[in-house]
């Protein structure tokens, strides 16, 4: 095991929930692969193809998870060496409680089992939920006992809490051997979504670092609405909302999993998923946190971040979270330059 560069920076992918919730199947993560990989996205630094829930069977037999055989004909193994032979790398998801979000067996009083099971399926990724806890469990027990079977099951696999920040999850969940964390609750695709959360974070920026990664949620980009239940189609986004969507992400340092149908995206999308300069942003290999810089003349509306990157340069980002255009500004003295005022209008 070499557990030292693991998740050194954000991770990158593609997760099934967003659109297809319990619609999926071997053949779509097949098709998913080979368009990941067709397309550009590989190249480009998506890596993680992640399962989400509704995977399994009902219930557990003598004690193991069963991959539901209509939609996993050939076990979980055989999708991931599918998934490995095309480059990428596997991930699975479970929960902390008893049982899943969507009803299906959780892993609570499984952990060691489970991630031994994992391991042995060819699992490089767990995101690990956190519904039906009972309810005198201590919540960082939970995720400590899924951080340490996940260390000890004899593969790497980077733990994905999905914790939602409840409990004051910045202060603890270091201590779990998490690799990233989900920082809110469920994102769906609509612009008030994408704002809530991005705000919500802006004072949590200092809690993401190399190896341990704040989690905003999976991206909407290119779903225009086809979300895979009531809740997270809420209607869709515009362009230049999803393209604030992707930059707020990058320069947030958080996660960048694909939630669409890379099947059926525009190019315009498509476009905005492998932005070069946003996801080198992202990736910098020093993951220092962006901060914020006010400028008086700004509307509250606006929201400057700038973020230091390993070569010395510095990444600055305007954002008008806003309904109505807006000029903005940023003081070159406030950023640690000389002075000079750098002025941008959005239209
Ligand atoms: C929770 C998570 C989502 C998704 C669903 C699956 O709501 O936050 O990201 O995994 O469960 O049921």
């Amino acid at each position: 095991m070499n557990r030292k560069n693991m998740c050194a920076v954000p991770p990158m992918g593609w997760n099934s929930w967003n659109t297809f919730t319990e619609n999926i199947n071997e053949e779509l993560i097949f098709e998913i692969v080979d368009q990941m990989k067709a397309m550009g996205y590989q190249k480009a630094g998506y890596e993680y193809i992640v399962i989400d829930d509704c995977w399994s069977l009902k219930q557990r037999d003598h004690g193991r998870l069963v991959p539901d055989p209509e939609k996993f004909p050939h076990g979980m193994k055989a999708v991931a060496d599918y998934v490995h032979a095309n480059g990428f790398k596997f991930g699975m998801y479970s929960c902390c409680g008893t049982r899943t979000c969507a009803d299906y067996p959780g892993s609570f009083e499984h952990e060691y089992d489970d991630a031994k099971q994992f391991a042995e399926w060819g699992v490089d990724f767990l995101k690990y939920d956190n519904c039906f806890k009972p309810q005198r469990q201590d919540v960082q027990t939970l995720y400590r006992r899924m951080g340490l079977a996940l260390a000890n099951c004899g593969r790497d696999i980077v733990f994905s809490a999905c914790e939602w920040g409840f409990y004051d999850v910045y202060n603890w969940i270091k201590s779990t051997g998490a690799h990233l964390f989900r920082s809110t609750e469920d994102i769906n695709d609509s612009w008030n979504s994408i704002k809530d959360i991005a705000l919500s974070q802006l004072d949590k920026m200092p809690y993401s670092a190399p190896y341990c990664h704040n989690d905003m949620d999976m991206l909407v980009v290119g779903m225009h609405g086809a979300g895979g239940n009531e809740y997270i189609a809420a209607g869709g986004c515009s362009t230049e909302e999803y393209q604030t969507h992707f930059a707020l992400w990058a320069m947030m340092n958080s996660p960048l999993m694909i939630g669409c149908d890379i099947r059926k995206i525009s190019e315009q999308d498509k476009a905005i998923l492998l932005d070069e300069d946003l996801i080198a942003i992202n990736q910098d290999i020093e993951c220092r946190q962006s901060y914020e810089v006010h400028c008086e003349s700004n509307s509250p509306e606006v929201h400057v971040l700038v973020k230091f990157l390993s070569n010395g340069d510095l990444a600055i980002a305007f954002f008008n979270m806003g309904d109505v255009p807006e000029k903005c500004a940023v003081d070159f003295w406030d950023i640690g330059l000389s002075q000079f005022q750098m002025q941008f209008e959005f239209l």
